[in-house]
C-alpha cells in the first residue's frame, strides 16, 4: 500500500459537497464586483518567491517546495497566489496605464508542520486588485470579504482585524525603533526573536509565544510611527468601513509573514478553529509589481484559507442542502423492456429536465433494492418505470419523504412535477 503525502489530503466524496458550496459562493462574489478570474501555473521559477515573499521569511526560509527540473533550473510549487498574479500580469501587458481586479482559486503548498487547519498542500481563494491607489479599493476588497461571510452564515464567527504598515521609509525608521527596544529586552526574548531581531524585528510582534506577550505589549506602535501620508489613508479606510457597518478591530501588532506588504494590512480570526484561526489575510503591497520587474503599479489584495472555511462551515452545518446530495432523483426499472431500454429512458428525462441530477440504476436487482439504493443517495424523488409505465408510456413519480402518494405522470410532465426540487 501506498499512502498519500503527509499534510495533502484527499477530498471525498462526502466532502466535496461542501467545496463546490465554497466554490460557487466564491465564485459569486467575485461576479458581484466585477472581478475576473486569472489563472496561472502551479510551478514558478524559484527567483520569483525569493524576491516577491521576501528572503527572511519562515515560508521562503523553511517551507518551499523547491527542486531542479530535468533542466537544472529551480522551480517552486507556489506557496501563495499574489507572485504569480503579478508576474503573470508584467508579463502579459496587463498593468499598461489600466487597473485590473482579478481573482484566483487553486492549491498552494508550503512545508509547515500540518496539524487541524494547517496542511502542506491547501487552497486558496485570492484577489488583487491593481493600479488603484486610494482606501477606496481596500475597503471594497475587505467588503467582499464581509459579504462572503455574511452569504456563508460565518459573520457571527469571525473577527476583522486591521493595521496599517505606514510607508517604507517610516516603516524602516519603525524597524529601528523596535530593534532598540528589543534590544534593551534581550533577556525576555525567545531563541526565534532573537534569530529574528537581525533579519526580520516586526515579526517579533506576530510571536505567539506566552512568556514573550508582556514585552510585546510594551513595545512601540507602529501606529506612532506612520508616515502623513499613510495615517490618513488609514484613517479613510477605516471611516468606510465605519459607513458601512463593518465592524474591525485596530492591531498594531498584526504584521503579517509576507515581506511586500505596506500601508493597509488586514486578517479575519475565528475562535471557532482551534490555533489555526486566520481564516483570510491581505493588505496593500504597492512596491511589489516593481520589484518584480514591471512599472511603479500600487496594488492591494487578500487570500483566503479554503480549507478553514469549509471546517468551519461543516462544523457549523452551514453547507446548503443542495450540495450535501450529490443525486436529485432516482431511476428505477422493472420488467424486461424497461431494462432493455433504460438508457434511453434516462436520456429522455435528461431531455426533459436538463438541471436535474438523475442517477440510473444499474446492476440489477428487484425493486426494493433499488428503492433502497435510492434512498441511501439521498435523492428526493425515484422515477419507476415498470412494465405498466412502459406500455402506457408513463412514469411513476415517488417522493421519497412519503408527502406525496406516489402517481404516474407522462414524461411531459415532469419539468411540472419536479420543478420544486432542487435543479428539478
Ligand atoms: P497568507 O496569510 O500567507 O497570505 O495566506 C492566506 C490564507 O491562507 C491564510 O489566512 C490562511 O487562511 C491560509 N493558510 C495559510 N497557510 C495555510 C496552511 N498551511 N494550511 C491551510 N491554510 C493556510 C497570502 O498567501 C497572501 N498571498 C495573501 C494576499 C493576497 N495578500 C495580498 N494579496
Amino acid at each position: 500500500m501506498i499512502n498519500g503525502i503527509r499534510g495533502m489530503n484527499d477530498i471525498l466524496p462526502s466532502e466535496s459537497g461542501a467545496w463546490r458550496y465554497l466554490e460557487a459562493q466564491l465564485r459569486a462574489v467575485a461576479d458581484a464586483y466585477g472581478y475576473v478570474e486569472i489563472r496561472t501555473p502551479i510551478l514558478e521559477r524559484t527567483e520569483l518567491f525569493l524576491r516577491g515573499i521576501g528572503e527572511a521569511t519562515d515560508i521562503v526560509e523553511k517551507e518551499m517546495y523547491t527542486f531542479n527540473d530535468r533542466n537544472g533550473d529551480s522551480l517552486t510549487m507556489r506557496p501563495e497566489g499574489t507572485a504569480g498574479t503579478v508576474r503573470a500580469a508584467i508579463e502579459h501587458g496587463l498593468l499598461h496605464n489600466q487597473e485590473q481586479r482579478l481573482w484566483y482559486m487553486g492549491p498552494v503548498f508550503r512545508y509547515e508542520r500540518p496539524q487541524k487547519g494547517r496542511y502542506r498542500q491547501f487552497h486558496q481563494f485570492g484577489v488583487e486588485a491593481f493600479g488603484l491607489e486610494g482606501p477606496d479599493i481596500d475597503a471594497e476588497v475587505i467588503l467582499m470579504t464581509a459579504r462572503l461571510w455574511q452569504n456563508l452564515g460565518l459573520q457571527d464567527h469571525v473577527t476583522l482585524h486591521l493595521n496599517s504598515l505606514g510607508a517604507n521609509e517610516a516603516r524602516q525608521k519603525y524597524r529601528e525603533q523596535l530593534v532598540d527596544y528589543f534590544r534593551a529586552h534581550y533577556q525576555a526574548l525567545d531563541e526565534d526573536s532573537r534569530r529574528r531581531l537581525e533579519t526580520n524585528p516586526l515579526r517579533i510582534l506576530d510571536s505567539k509565544v506566552p512568556e514573550m506577550q508582556e514585552v510585546i505589549a510594551g513595545a512601540p506602535s507602529i501606529l506612532d510611527a506612520l508616515d502623513t501620508e499613510s495615517a490618513r489613508h488609514f484613517a479613510e479606510l477605516q471611516s468606510i468601513l465605519n459607513d458601512a457597518g463593518i465592524e474591525f478591530v485596530v492591531n498594531p501588532r498584526l504584521v503579517r509573514g509576507l515581506d511586500y506588504y505596506n500601508r493597509t494590512v488586514f486578517e479575519w480570526m475565528t475562535d471557532s478553529l482551534g490555533a489555526q484561526g486566520t481564516v483570510c489575510g491581505g493588505g496593500r503591497y504597492d512596491g511589489l509589481v516593481h520589484m518584480l520587474g514591471g512599472k511603479s503599479v500600487p496594488a492591494v489584495g487578500f487570500g483566503l484559507g479554503m480549507e478553514r472555511v469549509v471546517l468551519l462551515l461543516e462544523a457549523l452545518s452551514l453547507v446548503d442542502e443542495h450540495y450535501l446530495t450529490p443525486v436529485d432523483a432516482y431511476l428505477i426499472v422493472a420488467g424486461a423492456e424497461p431494462e432493455a431500454h433504460k438508457l434511453v429512458i434516462a436520456e429522455k428525462i435528461r431531455n426533459l429536465c436538463p438541471e436535474l441530477r438523475l442517477r440510473l440504476h444499474c446492476g440489477g436487482g428487484g425493486f426494493k433494492r433499488q428503492m433502497k439504493r435510492a434512498d441511501k443517495l439521498g435523492a428526493r424523488v425515484a422515477l419507476i418505470v415498470g412494465e405498466d409505465e412502459w406500455r402506457s408510456g408513463c412514469v411513476s413519480v415517488k417522493f421519497m419523504d412519503g408527502t406525496r402518494p406516489q402517481q404516474t405522470f407522462a414524461y411531459e410532465a415532469l419539468p411540472e412535477i419536479l420543478k420544486s426540487i432542487p435543479c428539478g
